[in-house]
């Protein structure tokens, strides 16, 4: 398919586009093929969704050329561009939550009837909506239904089908995946793959560079707004992308540790709760980071959430420097220092009408909030701003927070918490779904921490990471505890050994 070359369907040529301050695009040049899926990645900030806004015609580039079928075309309008059967499926979506699904899929080039033809075709409407649907295989979303009540992964196939109303032939999409629950995303990849069976030019970009292997025929990498290169995917293995992406070697890429542990500030032992966990013992030290390896559904954070109050046990105990602890609720843990960060962000209460500096005191207020008012707001800027500066938090902090990226509120969640100065930390999954610049940063916080003294118990998924990041490992399996490797012994396949240990005795078994 790809190995003949096949002439380009739409080339960008030398395309430019600057910012106040920033070259967002610099001479890029790269092309779509029909029948092809192109991947497209880059760490925050590197000009991703600049490329799409040129394509779709949202943005003016001030430099370049772009060819569609082979005719130099100006697109210099959203219009101009779905003319040419350009559509872009955005990264915030592009939904009228009021409107009906029928009424969405054929927004902009509505059916119309009657006199001077303005009354709006219902049937014709809806059958345009029907077929884009079912073609899609979504027949079972309701035309009449409120858009703005349907799931996420609902509200996207939408979006697709008046991209296949509009009978789009490159369809862009920008993180699609990023706020879908794994199922649905998979149910996008699939989908994907019938529209370049269709022979559909698709420009796909993700910070989930699995996904990207699993779908892409090509990657363009670019950084800082200049293509670094575009690979075949079987060219372009994780580690080659990342390097590519942020310029150095791999071995670089993880920020050295800093600290050594010290004494046990907690201690977890003989947690169980039938049937998630059995029998849990480990403990964390002082300036340590403990790395809690284990395949999806393993316990992990089912026995940190246990841990942190936020659910309860049916035996074991926890001590914090000693002394017995019996959290009833995530708020006997934070008082008494232990602070949980789960993977789900969304569920940890971003007050998304407030400002990044006010979200950041808000854990913090009790200690802030003695004296007079006007120290009092002194006091919430100062924290506000130091955890900022710490975390890299890039956007403007005096604002609401829900103007920031994925990454960057990540790092207000992190700073949130950190603020509060707590003795123990649990990050779940805190790297998922953010790009690896984000990552790095993620990753000094963490030895910043422990270099202060913080005990630190690092959930990923990601072996390769807790290899790098953590002072020492433990493996869970189906809710036990399975192994344990000290720094000098990490070994990427003993960990996965233990992780499936489990399963491995059960087959077994039976
Ligand atoms: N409307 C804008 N005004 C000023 N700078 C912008 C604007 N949009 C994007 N940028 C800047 O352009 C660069 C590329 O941004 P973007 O294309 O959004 O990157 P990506 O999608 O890869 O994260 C960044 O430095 C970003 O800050
Ligand atoms: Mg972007």
């Amino acid at each position: 398919m790809t190995s003949d070359d096949p002439a380009p369907f739409v080339e960008l040529r030398e395309v430019t586009k600057h910012y106040p301050g920033v070259t967002a695009l610099d001479a890029v040049s790269l092309d779509l093929r029909l029948g092809e899926v192109h991947a497209l990645v880059g760490e925050n900030g590197a000009g991703k969704t600049t490329l799409t806004g040129v394509l779709t015609g949202a943005l003016h580039a001030d430099a370049g050329e772009v060819f569609v079928a082979g005719k130099s075309v100006k697109l210099d309008s959203p219009a101009a561009a779905r003319k040419l059967g350009i559509v872009g499926i955005s990264q915030e979506l592009a939904i009228e939550p009021y409107l009906t699904v029928s009424d969405n899929i054929v927004l902009g080039q509505e059916p119309t009837v009657g006199p001077g033809h303005q009354v709006l075709s219902r049937r014709l409407a809806d059958s345009t909506a029907t077929r884009a649907l079912a073609s899609l295989g979504a027949s079972d979303v309701p035309l009449g239904s409120t858009a703005g009540r349907l799931s996420t992964a609902r509200k996207q196939l939408v979006e697709i089908a008046r991209a296949l109303a509009l009978d789009a032939r490159v369809i862009l999409m920008d993180e699609p995946t990023s706020s879908l629950p794994g199922s649905d995303a998979s149910k996008l990849l699939e989908l994907i793959r019938e529209l370049r069976a269709d022979a559909k030019a698709i420009l796909f970009i993700s910070h989930r560079l699995e996904e990207v292997i699993e779908i892409a025929d090509r990657v363009t990498v670019v950084r800082s707004g200049r293509k670094i290169a575009t690979l075949p995917i079987e060219e372009a293995p994780i580690d080659r992308m990342i390097e590519l992406m942020v310029g150095r070697s791999i071995k670089d890429f993880f920020p050295p540790r800093r600290s050594l542990p010290g004494d046990v500030v907690l201690e977890i032992e003989g947690m169980s709760r039938d049937p998630e966990f059995h029998d849990v013992s480990l403990s964390v030290r002082s300036g340590e980071i403990l790395g809690l390896a284990g395949l999806v559904g393993a316990g992990r954070t089912e026995v940190m959430r246990a841990v942190a109050g936020a659910d309860p046990r049916d035996a074991g105990t926890i001590r914090l420097h000693g002394d017995e602890l019996d959290p009833a609720s995530p708020s006997d843990s934070i008082a008494a220092g232990i602070v949980y960060l789960p993977e789900d962000r969304t569920e940890q209460g971003l007050v998304l009408t407030m400002s990044v500096l006010e979200n950041i005191a808000l854990p913090s207020m009790a200690r802030l909030t003695q004296g007079w008012g006007l120290l009092r707001r002194a006091r919430v800027q100062d924290l506000g701003r130091q955890w900022c500066s710490k975390l890299g938090v890039r956007g403007r902090i005096e604002g609401s927070v829900a103007n920031l990226s994925g990454g960057n509120r990540q790092k207000v969640v992190i700073a949130k918490w950190v603020a509060t100065t707590p003795q123990v930390l649990i990050f779940d999954e805190p790297t998922r779904g953010i790009d690896v610049g984000a990552k790095r940063e993620v990753f000094e916080v963490m030895h910043e921490l422990a270099a202060g003294g913080a005990a630190i118990v690092f959930v990923s998924s990601e072996i390769p990471e807790l290899m790098n990041v953590a002072h020492r490992i433990i493996v869970m399996s189906a809710g036990r505890v399975t192994d344990e490797l000290q720094e000098h012994e990490f070994d990427e396949e003993r960990i996965l050994t233990a992780a499936f240990a489990a399963h491995v005795e059960r087959k077994a078994l039976t």
